[in-house]
C-alpha cells in the first residue's frame, strides 16, 4: 500500500473508533514503549516512523525508502540501524537546493551507495552527482590522526567490505541512466583534483574521521553555492573528529553547524547569500572576548 492510499482509511478509523478503543490503543503503545525500553541496550535510538512522516503525505514513496534504508543499513552494519530521521533529513535538504539556479551534488564517503541512492533520486534533473571514497575502506594515514577513543573502537579496515562495483549498481538499481552519477575511487582530497571549478548546491560529507572531514570542509565549503546545504553526518556521534574538524573550520568564519536529531546527530550548515565580513567577525569576537572577561 503507499503513502497515499494508506491516510484516509486511517484517518477514518481515528475519526469514527468509540473512546475506549482510542485509550486501549494508547495502553497498549504504551506497554509496548515499556518492553521495548526493558529490553534494548540503554544508548539504543530507534526512529521507525515519525509523525510527519503521516502528514507528509506529498512525499510519494517516504515509507518505502525509510524501510529499505533500514533494511540496508542494518544488514550493512550488522545491526538494528533504523533511522528514519536521517532519511527525511536528506529528502527535506534535497528538496529544498533543488530550487536553487545552480550547483552539482557531492559525497564524501559512499561505503555501498546507500545515501548516494537516496540522493540520486531526488536530485535535480541534469545535475551530476560525484561521490568519492575508497571503496576499500578507511586509510590508516586518516585513522591514525584519531583520538584514542575512537581507535579503540577497532576502526582500522572499517568499510572495506565493499567495491565501486556493488556501490555503484546499489545507487543506479538498474534504473537510472548513470550519465548523472561519477564516482571517484581512491584516496580524498587526491581524488578531488580536476573539479576544483565546480559548484556545488548540495554536500553530504561522511567520511566519520577528522582529517577527510576537514579536507572535506575545505574543498567543498568555498565553491558551495549561496543557499547551498552542507550535511556532516556523525557531528554528534562517537567520531568525534567530526566536530572537531567542523569547529575547526567553522569557527573562524563565524558559521554556525546546526545539530539534527538523526541517529549521528548530522550537522547541517546553509551557506548564507553574503558571508560575514572580516570588520564584523573581528568585531563580533572582540565582544565575545569582552563578554568572557
Ligand atoms: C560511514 S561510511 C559512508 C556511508 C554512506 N554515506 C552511507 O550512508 O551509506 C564512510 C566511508 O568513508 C570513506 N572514507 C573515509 N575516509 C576517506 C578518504 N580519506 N578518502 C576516501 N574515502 C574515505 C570510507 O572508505 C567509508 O566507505
Amino acid at each position: 500500500m503507499n503513502d497515499t492510499t494508506a491516510l484516509p482509511l486511517r484517518k477514518k478509523l481515528h475519526t469514527y473508533a468509540p473512546d475506549w478503543l482510542k485509550i486501549l490503543a494508547t495502553r497498549i503503545d504504551l506497554a509496548r514503549i515499556f518492553i521495548a525500553e526493558l529490553l534494548l541496550p540503554r544508548k539504543c535510538y530507534v526512529q521507525i516512523n515519525p509523525n510527519c512522516v503521516e502528514k507528509l503525505g506529498h512525499f510519494p514513496g517516504l515509507r518505502n525508502e525509510i524501510r529499505s534504508y533500514n533494511y540496508a543499513t542494518s544488514i550493512a552494519q550488522k545491526s538494528l540501524a533504523v533511522d528514519a530521521n536521517r532519511v527525511i533529513l536528506l529528502r527535506t535538504m534535497l528538496r529544498q537546493v533543488a530550487r536553487l539556479p545552480a550547483g552539482e551534488y557531492a559525497e564524501l564517503g559512499t561505503y555501498r551507495g546507500i545515501s548516494a541512492r537516496l540522493i540520486l533520486r531526488h536530485m535535480k534533473r541534469g545535475a551530476q552527482l560525484h561521490c568519492f571514497d575508497t571503496f576499500e575502506g578507511f586509510d590508516e594515514k586518516d585513522t591514525s590522526a584519531e583520538s584514542r577513543t575512537v581507535r579503540n573502537r577497532g576502526i582500522d579496515g572499517a568499510f572495506a567490505d565493499t567495491s565501486l562495483q556493488r556501490a555503484e549498481d546499489y545507487i543506479l538499481d538498474g534504473e537510472i541512466h548513470n550519465s548523472s552519477l561519477f564516482l571517484h575511487k581512491g584516496y580524498f582530497p587526491e581524488t578531488f583534483s580536476g573539479l576544483e571549478n565546480h559548484t556545488w548546491r548540495f554536500v553530504h560529507l561522511d567520511p566519520d574521521l577528522y582529517l577527510p572531514m576537514l579536507e572535506g570542509l575545505k574543498r567543498f565549503y568555498p565553491k558551495l553555492v549561496p543557499g547551498g546545504v552542507m550535511l556532516l553526518h556523525d557531528y554528534y556521534s562517537f567520531f568525534d573528529g567530526v566536530r572537531r574538524a567542523a569547529d575547526e573550520y567553522f569557527g573562524p568564519l563565524g558559521v554556525v553547524v546546526v545539530p539534527m536529531n538523526d541517529k549521528a546527530g548530522t550537522g547541517v550548515v546553509i551557506k548564507p547569500e553574503q558571508e560575514a565580513s572580516r570588520d564584523w567577525r573581528d568585531a563580533f569576537s572582540g565582544l565575545l572576548k569582552d563578554t568572557a572577561a
